[in-house]
């Protein structure tokens, strides 16, 4: 696949199918992952897979209660905001994030794999996510899609390490990603443009360019 294409359209793609994704396409997942840079080269990661149904059994009512937690809490004002004006542009991305995101809580123990990182010695855990994204990118080029997901770790940071076994209190599980075959198409992902959110030579600069529309698939 071309870069660029898995650059535009390596979405949030949270709704799969519950078939197995073969051991060598895990291989080649996990493989790209772990090229990626980290501060120092550091490497200060550890990577759990997880597919057994009875690990899954137990982590979704904890990844639901997370999910459940965020729509009351954080996200509650925005969700009521899009709730009461649900043409809007803005509340019809709101309410579609909501139902992706609410799909893969009530169908957690039908995603085939999941892939927990943890992270130590690192205090924005910015080493770990440049080898997650990298594992979203790669699972595109094999047609997985996937999605990160942070509330778990975040929510229930005890509860994670007790059932993953993990040792020690200084790895932290920086997020959570979801693999499977998707039942949706890839799109390019929808983004503000550009100009909207970069300046240069300071905040307010101007950028001396525009991109109104996405860049790939090349026109013409
Ligand atoms: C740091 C981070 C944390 C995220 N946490 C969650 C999460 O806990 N649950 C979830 O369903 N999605 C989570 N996401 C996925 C985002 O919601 C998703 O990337 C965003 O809505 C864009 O989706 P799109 O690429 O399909 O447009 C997270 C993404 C990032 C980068």
């Amino acid at each position: 696949m071309e870069l660029r294409e898995a650059l535009y359209t390596t979405r949030a793609m949270r709704r799969v199918r519950p078939d197995p994704i073969p051991d060598e396409v895990q291989a080649r997942i996990l493989d790209a992952a772990i090229r990626a840079p980290s501060g120092g080269n550091a490497q200060p990661w550890r990577f759990v897979l997880v597919d057994s149904p009875e690990l899954k059994a137990e982590l979704a009512p904890l990844y639901r209660a997370s999910i459940g937690a965020l729509w009351e809490g954080p996200y509650r004002e925005r969700l009521l905001r899009a709730k009461a004006d649900p043409d809007a542009a803005a509340s019809r991305s709101m309410l579609k994030v909501q139902r992706s995101a609410q799909w893969l809580a009530d169908h957690y123990e039908q995603v085939p794999l999941f892939l927990f990182c943890f992270v130590r010695g690192d205090a924005g855990a910015g080493s770990i996510y440049p080898a997650a994204w990298s594992a979203q990118l790669a699972a595109r080029a094999e047609g997985v899609g996937s999605s990160l997901t942070s509330v778990l770790g975040a929510s229930h940071p005890d509860d994670v390490r007790r059932l993953l076994g993990v040792p020690e209190e200084s790895w932290k599980n920086a997020c959570m990603v979801s693999f499977g075959y998707p039942t949706g198409r890839w799109a390019v992902a929808e983004r503000r443009p550009v100009d909207e959110v970069a300046a240069r030579n300071g905040w307010v600069g101007p950028l001396g360019f525009s991109v109104p529309e996405p860049l790939w698939p090349i026109q013409g």
